[in-house]
């Protein structure tokens, strides 16, 4: 129960299992098309979406590398390890970089963002985090996307915790860039990124020059766009085998039923934490699907939390990241993971805290958690 990679379906290993086919024969293009339709369905997006075998922070790369030139000033909103990325890619790229660093566990305020832009209208790009992976907060891209979109600065957001977790409406939202990963909430193993782009954000990628090869979107658009769609380079075949059959639950439940279902683990997973005593760290927040970030008790450190919830129980949570290391520990519950699964990791963490000598009352937390679940079944 890590916030990625996530637990991977059988039916989406088993598709991984099959042989390999080859990505210049009419078979890819097919299973290829269909991935990008249901992709489109989950992105919520009727824009060209550009795949490359990556991790997520490729896709990110690829936003920036696409999108900008050397010296462009750029908005980073950074509450978070995740955030702090897109500052570090901008700056290896040569961007100029304003920084809006916000405190780790808030939510960046969207009238900052206008307020930077008004201030500097050479802004040309806006990059921010969807879910911030690092603390479990959501930032507010819908009212942030109405900002930028009254000003000719393109939009990226990283959603790659996020989407198919919480809601994130790519068109109606207004963002140009939005990057994704195949290991969270797509429920396939790592090595897919992925990026879309608006029209918006095509015009900037016409007058970037920053050097780009293997992620240039323009090469990938022109094999998309062929008479027989395809990749430009070896795509991650067996990776999309299985991310077509993860896509293809994700359309069955249906992306609103998707929603609701990490909406209840969320919560219950919230609620059994807290019935156990623990504070939440950070803003706590209904939308926040895919992490839980938890402050370690006092007697307690976050490390010896996840080290005891894997060697004596068999699961595996995350600790923290970077300056909060120690201090908190996280729960992840983007993807493939129901209500046993949460029961389970309550009931494991409410032994592994006794275990560490911190008192709980053994069964409150799946109480709690439980009572959610009923409420809401
Ligand atoms: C919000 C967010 N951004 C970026 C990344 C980096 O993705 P990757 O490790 O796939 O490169 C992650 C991964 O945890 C993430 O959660």
């Amino acid at each position: 129960m890590t916030p990625g990679p996530t637990p991977v379906p059988p039916e989406v290993l088993l598709a991984q299992a099959s042989p390999m086919i080859h990505h210049r024969a009419p078979i890819y293009t097919e299973i290829i098309l269909e991935v990008l339709e249901d992709l489109k369905y989950v992105f919520q997006t009727k824009n060209d979406i550009i795949m490359f075998a990556s991790s997520g922070t490729g896709a990110m790369e690829s936003a920036v590398a696409n999108c900008f030139s050397a010296g462009d000033k750029v908005l980073v909103v950074s509450i978070g390890n995740f955030g702090a990325r897109w500052a570090k890619i901008s700056e290896a790229y040569g961007l100029n970089v304003t920084l809006l660093d916000y405190e780790w566990g808030t939510k960046a305020d969207p009238a900052d963002i206008e307020k930077a832009l008004a201030a500097d209208p050479d802004l040309k790009g806006v990059l921010v985090t969807h879910s911030e992976t690092s603390t479990g907060v959501v930032n507010d891209i819908e009212t942030m996307g109405a900002i930028v979109a009254k000003t000719p600065a393109i939009f990226i957001v990283d959603a790659i915790s996020g989407l198919g977790a919480s809601d994130m409406q790519t068109d109606n939202w207004n963002v140009d860039v939005c990057v994704a990963g195949s290991q969270k909430a797509l429920m396939t193993p790592p090595g897919l990124a992925f990026a879309s782009v608006s029209d918006k954000a095509w015009q900037a990628v016409e007058t970037s020059t920053l050097p780009k090869f293997y992620f240039d979107y323009k090469k990938s658009r022109d094999a998309l766009h062929k008479a027989e769609p395809q990749s430009p380079f070896t795509p991650a075949v067996s990776t999309i085998l299985g991310l077509a059959v993860a896509l293809k639950m994700i359309r069955e439940e249906t992306l609103e039923n998707v929603f609701a279902r990490h909406h209840v683990n969320a919560a219950a997973t919230r609620a059994g934490v807290k019935a156990l005593g623990l504070e939440l760290f950070g803003t706590e927040d209904p939308n926040a699907h895919s992490v839980t970030a938890v402050k370690a008790p006092g007697d307690v450190d976050g490390q010896a939390i996840v080290k005891s919830l894997r060697v004596k129980y068999g699961i595996t949570t995350a600790g923290g990241q970077g300056k909060i290391k120690g201090k908190i520990f996280r729960i992840g519950h983007c993807g493939y993971y129901d209500k046993f699964d949460i029961l389970s990791l309550l009931a494991g963490l409410e032994m592994a805290l006794v275990g560490l000598g911190h008192e709980v009352t053994a069964g409150a937390g799946v109480a709690a958690a439980e009572q959610v679940f009923e409420a809401n079944s």
